[in-house]
C-alpha cells in the first residue's frame, strides 16, 4: 500500500495541519510505503518571496520530522524535486475539463479572499492530481479541505484511464473524521489566510496568548455551557486525556467556570502535548546537514517510482 501527501509551504505550521494531516500521516507511516512531500510548486501560486519559499520549505521539513515523520519509513522530499510532475500536470490537463475546475471551492475561496485569479491557481487541483497519481498513490490522508481536490484527482484519473487505456490506479483519501476540521481562535476553520491560528512550535508567551484570544460567548461564569460548539473544548479535545476531557466536559454542562480558566487549562495541555516535539526540533536542529540529508534520499526514492510511472504514461499518450 503507497500512502501520499503534500502540505504547502506557506508560512509556520498550526495545530490544524498537524491534527488534520501531519499527525495522521505519521500514523499511517508503519502501514505501508509513505511519501509526503512539501507543495513548492503550489506555494508559488501565494508566496513569490524566494528567500522565503526556500527557507519555509526547510521548515516545514524540520517541523514534520519534529512531529514524528520517521525518514527511514516515510520519504521527505521537495516537491520540486520531481518535476516530473509538471510533466504529467500538462498530460492531464489535457483531459481535463474546464467545468471540473471551475466547481472547485479553494480556487473560489481564494479569489473570494483577494487572491489574483492566475491560471496556476486555476489548474491547482490538476497539479495535485499529477502529484498523487505520479506515485501510483493508494492513499492520501488529508484534512477536509482537501477532499474535493480528491474527488478532482479520481475524476482525472478515470478520464485519463477511458481515453488511454487502464494508467492509473484510482486513490483513496483518508479524512479522521475527529479532526477533519480543527477549528481556530475565531471557531472558523483553523487556516493561515485566517490569522486565526495556533502554531505548532510557537513561542510559549505568543502561543498563550493566541490561546486566550479564542474567542468566547457572554454566557456568565455561573451558567451551564455548551462544550460540543466550543472551540476551547474541541481544541482541549485533542490534546488533553480522556479524563481530562470528561472534567472539563462535566465544569461545561455544571456553569461556574469561566471561559478564562477553561482556556488555561487548554493551554497548559496543548504546550505539555507538543513538548517532546519541540525537543526533537531542537536535537534535529543541531545537527548541521541532517534535514537535507533526508530531502536527498526523499527525493531520489520518490523519483525512482515517479520514473517508472512517467514511462508508462509517456508510452501510452504518444510523447
Ligand atoms: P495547507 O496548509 O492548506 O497546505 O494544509 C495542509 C494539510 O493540513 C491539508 O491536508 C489540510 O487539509 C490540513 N489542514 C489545514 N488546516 C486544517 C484544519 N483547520 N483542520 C483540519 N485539517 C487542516
Ligand atoms: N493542496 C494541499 C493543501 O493545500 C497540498 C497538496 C498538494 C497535497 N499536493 C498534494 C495534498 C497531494 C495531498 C496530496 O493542503
Amino acid at each position: 500500500m503507497r500512502i501520499l501527501s503534500g502540505i504547502q509551504p506557506s508560512g509556520a505550521l498550526h495545530i490544524g495541519n498537524y491534527f488534520g494531516m501531519m499527525k495522521p500521516a505519521i500514523a499511517l507511516q508503519a502501514e505501508g510505503e509513505a511519501l509526503y512531500f512539501i507543495a513548492d510548486y503550489h506555494a508559488l501560486t501565494s508566496l513569490r518571496d524566494p528567500g522565503a519559499l526556500r527557507e519555509n520549505s526547510r521548515r516545514v521539513a524540520l517541523d514534520f520530522l519534529a512531529c514524528g515523520l520517521d525518514p527511514d519509513r516515510a520519504a521527505l522530499f521537495l516537491q520540486s524535486d520531481v518535476p516530473q510532475v509538471t510533466e504529467l500536470a500538462w498530460i492531464l490537463g489535457t483531459v481535463t475539463p474546464m467545468g471540473l475546475l471551475e466547481r472547485c471551492h479553494s480556487y473560489k475561496d481564494k479569489l473570494a479572499r483577494g487572491a489574483a485569479a492566475s491560471a496556476g491557481l486555476f489548474t491547482y487541483p490538476v497539479l495535485m492530481a499529477a502529484d498523487i497519481l505520479i506515485y501510483d498513490s493508494d492513499i492520501v490522508p488529508v484534512g477536509r479541505d482537501q477532499k474535493q481536490h480528491l474527488e478532482v484527482t479520481r475524476d482525472i484519473a478515470i478520464k485519463m484511464n477511458e481515453t488511454f487505456g487502464d494508467l492509473f490506479k484510482l486513490p483513496e483519501p483518508r479524512i479522521h473524521a475527529e479532526t477533519e476540521v480543527v477549528p481556530g481562535t475565531d471557531a472558523q476553520k483553523m487556516s493561515k489566510s485566517y490569522r486565526n491560528t495556533i502554531e505548532i512550535f510557537g513561542a510559549e508567551k505568543e502561543t498563550r496568548k493566541r490561546v486566550m484570544s479564542i474567542v468566547t460567548d457572554s454566557t456568565p461564569i455561573d451558567a451551564p455551557k455548551d462544550a460540543a460548539s466550543s472551540a476551547i473544548f474541541q481544541l482541549y479535545s485533542l490534546v488533553a486525556s480522556t479524563e481530562e476531557k470528561e472534567v472539563m466536559a462535566a465544569e461545561f454542562r455544571r456553569g461556574g467556570t469561566g471561559y478564562g480558566d477553561f482556556k488555561k487549562r487548554l493551554f497548559e495541555s496543548l504546550w505539555r502535548y507538543f513538548a517532546p516535539m519541540r525537543e526533537r526540533r531542537a536535537a534535529i536542529l543541531a545537527q548541521p546537514n541532517y534535514i537535507d540529508g533526508v530531502l536527498a534520499r526523499g527525493a531520489e526514492r520518490a523519483n525512482a517510482i515517479a520514473d517508472k510511472v512517467m514511462a508508462r504514461v509517456r508510452d501510452a499518450v504518444g510523447v
